[in-house]
């Protein structure tokens, strides 16, 4: 089958469409025949060789860790079924034209969506679920900042917030400010900003992960901080020290999501309370020229890669 591949760590050029064996297909699992994947800022990380440490010398290595496609086989689907879902932490490979997938890693992804533009969703679609509902508690009426509001999550947590009913203040680059607003953001403000100037939230959301101090101080009383990703070693370290000590706890975490998040996730699509926010689709060919794209920032939503078009 056709997959994105690499054979060696470095720049996006790396990476190629080659030929690898199908899946094999373990007990218990489903085959997916994949429409597409999106490009994840961990899986541009993993191929520039930043941690190759933790992945190893061996390749080709495939990249891809969400995607969107159909049933061919396995337990609890009908042969042909929608779906969307995610890889185990660690693993790669869904920019390909089949994965085999744990059937508690998969659900239906919503009626009459079509399946290129769903892949820009389950990943960040869950990322920001579990952001705002399950580590903030986000409750109507609450104050949310939302610091990389044109970015994949970013994007989803503008439409998120909204829908929890929260009034949503977006920190975005002067160029995305249009974008920000037609996803419903309240306010918009330039991400320049210096934040002590930026007042009183009940809830932060940093997509960024530079000098968390400085947004965790933005917090009023009650307040909850969520951090997904750190710039360095000291934010790192700050993240974690203040995930465990100080009044206001910020809460990070590591996204696996399984079955019951999908779920969640097609029914707030269905609802009409959130969207895919494609910003643009790569044919799985062009693999190099999509993380190009999102390593050369500016991204508004996903950038996402078919795999149906091509390979028919
Ligand atoms: N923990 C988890 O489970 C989890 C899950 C998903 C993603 N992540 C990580 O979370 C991060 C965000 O993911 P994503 O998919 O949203 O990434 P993304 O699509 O690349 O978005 C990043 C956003 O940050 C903005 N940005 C750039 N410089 C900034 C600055 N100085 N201050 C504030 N914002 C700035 C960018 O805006 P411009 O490009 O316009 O400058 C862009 O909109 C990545 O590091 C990703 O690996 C973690």
């Amino acid at each position: 089958m056709r997959a994105a591949l690499f054979d060696r760590y470095g720049p996006p050029e790396v990476l190629y469409e080659g030929e690898v064996a199908e899946p094999e297909v373990p007990p218990g699992h489903v085959l997916v025949r994949v429409h597409a994947a999106s490009v994840n800022g961990g899986e541009v990380m993993g191929r520039s060789g930043r941690v190759k440490l933790l992945l190893g010398p061996r390749f080709p290595k495939r990249v891809g860790i969400d995607f969107a496609g159909e049933v061919v086989s396995g337990p609890g689907f009908a042969p042909g079924t929608p779906v969307w879902g995610g890889l185990p932490r660690g693993r790669f490979g869904s920019a390909a034209e089949y994965v085999a997938v744990d059937p508690r890693q998969l659900a239906p992804s919503p009626a009459g969506l079509d399946l290129v533009r769903a892949a820009a969703l389950p990943g960040v679609g869950t990322t920001a679920i579990t952001a705002l509902r399950d580590k903030a508690r986000l409750r109507p009426g609450e104050r949310l900042l939302v610091r990389g509001a044109s970015g994949g999550v970013g994007s989803v947590a503008v439409q998120l917030g909204k829908a929890y009913g929260a009034h949503v203040t977006a920190l975005t680059s002067g160029r995305a400010f249009d974008f920000v607003r037609e996803l419903g953001a309240d306010e918009v403000v330039d991400y320049r900003t210096d934040p002590a100037g930026l007042g009183r939230y009940d809830v932060v959301l940093d997509t960024y992960g530079s000098t968390p101090g400085a947004y965790r101080r933005l917090l009023g009383p009650g307040g909850r901080m969520v951090g997904i990703a750190f710039r360095s070693a000291a934010d790192l370290g700050y993240l974690l020290a203040s995930a465990v000590f100080g009044p206001r706890r910020v809460r990070f975490f590591s996204g696996n999501p399984k079955t019951a998040l999908f779920a969640d996730l097609t029914a707030l699509v269905e609802s009409g309370a959130i969207r895919p926010v494609v910003d643009t689709v790569h044919p799985l060919s062009r693999v190099a020229e999509a993380h190009r794209a999102l390593e050369a920032g500016g991204v508004r939503g996903k950038h996402v890669i078919d795999v149906i078009t091509a390979t028919g």
